[in-house]
């Protein structure tokens, strides 16, 4: 369990769009499909040439695989979605293709990244609930190679509707690998609930990124969602692990938000990133703006910090 005991003491017991465009026609998502052998190429037919040709099909690296890694917390107003829209432009900005999939049915990722819930065909709920194809929902942001799966308020009902869904955890894990050869970068910004989106979230990444309040509550619950985390590691998901830990709304002037980072990185050790995102204004006014915080003010402290965790989290795109 972690808590915080005595002031602030931690105490703890744990498919390809091949010539594709986004919906808005701003940004081509394609890449290169790899060239899949016929089956029929290894029939009757198959001359010497073709044998050739399929061994040096075989022999073609594997594509890589994107990141996926689900931003959670389960305390409201930490800095989950913030995080997510930030780093997530950070990161295109880097030259990596990121997606970002709103799971929270507030929708706060898609209208901070200026997409009107109105205008959409197709959002998150469509592709969980009615098994339309995540590649129909994806719509280009205003950032290159930044696009977002977006969430509208049906999301709400999605945590009832899904209960009597068949393969109801492991929705988002299949709708995701649907596009996964056209991303490095998928970042899935959950609500603050440990429910079944949140559980998709957990069965269809391989990271939890974990945003850490500097304030006093800010551990409340944190064991919560390790012990959910383990639960869906055991069960649905081995490969699911804590990647990142994430120190924001840091407030240097005060002695607690030192000290909260402090106990944070002596339990968690190497896991609590470097770049620590501090509280700034320009940050929660960038949603309002539709834009991410490297657009809306690009110089200002909240923005360069995303930028060093970006760098931190994912390097350069090799
Ligand atoms: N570093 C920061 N400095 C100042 N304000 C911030 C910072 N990070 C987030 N905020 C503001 O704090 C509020 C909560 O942030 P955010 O919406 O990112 O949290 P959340 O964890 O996604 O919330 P929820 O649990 O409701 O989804 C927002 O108004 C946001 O603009
Ligand atoms: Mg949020």
């Amino acid at each position: 369990m972690v808590g915080i005991s005595g002031g602030i003491r931690l105490t703890v017991d744990g498919q390809a769009l091949e010539g594709r465009q986004a919906s808005t026609g701003q940004h081509e998502i394609a890449r290169p499909l790899t060239r899949r052998v016929p089956s029929e190429s290894f029939g009757e037919q198959t001359t010497h040439q073709d044998m050739q040709q399929n061994e040096q099909h075989m022999q073609m690296p594997k594509v890589k695989e994107p990141r996926i890694i689900a931003v959670a917390n389960q305390k409201g107003g930490v800095g989950k979605t913030t995080t997510t829209i930030s780093l997530g432009a950070a990161a295109a900005d880097l030259g990596h293709r990121v997606l970002i999939v709103d799971l929270d049915p507030q929708g706060n990722a898609s209208t901070g990244l200026g997409i009107n819930p109105r205008n959409l065909d197709a959002s998150i709920y469509e592709v969980l609930l009615h098994d339309v194809p995540l590649e129909d929902a994806i719509e280009a942001s205003s950032v290159k190679n930044l696009f977002v799966a977006p969430a509208t308020l049906d999301l709400a009902g999605a945590e009832i509707e899904l209960v009597p869904a068949f393969s109801r955890e492991s929705r988002l894990k299949q709708a995701i690998s649907g596009v996964a050869e056209d991303f490095d970068v998928v970042l899935i910004d959950c609500p603050p609930s440990l429910g079944l989106l949140t559980v998709n979230a957990l069965a269809a990444a391989k990271e939890v990124l974990v945003p850490i309040q500097c304030e006093y509550y800010a551990l409340e619950g944190l064991g919560q969602l390790l012990r959910n985390v383990n639960l869906v590691q055991r069960n649905l998901n081995a490969e699911l692990e804590v990647s990142n830990i994430v120190l924001v709304m840091y407030d240097a002037r005060t002695k607690l938000s030192a000290q909260v980072a402090g106990e944070v990185r002596q339990h968690f050790g190497p896991k609590v990133c470097r770049s620590v995102i501090p509280r700034t204004v320009r940050l929660s006014e960038a949603p309002s703006y539709g834009q991410p915080i490297t657009t809306y003010a690009p110089m200002t402290r909240g923005a360069i910090a995303y930028r060093d965790l970006a760098s931190e989290v994912f390097g350069d795109p090799s």
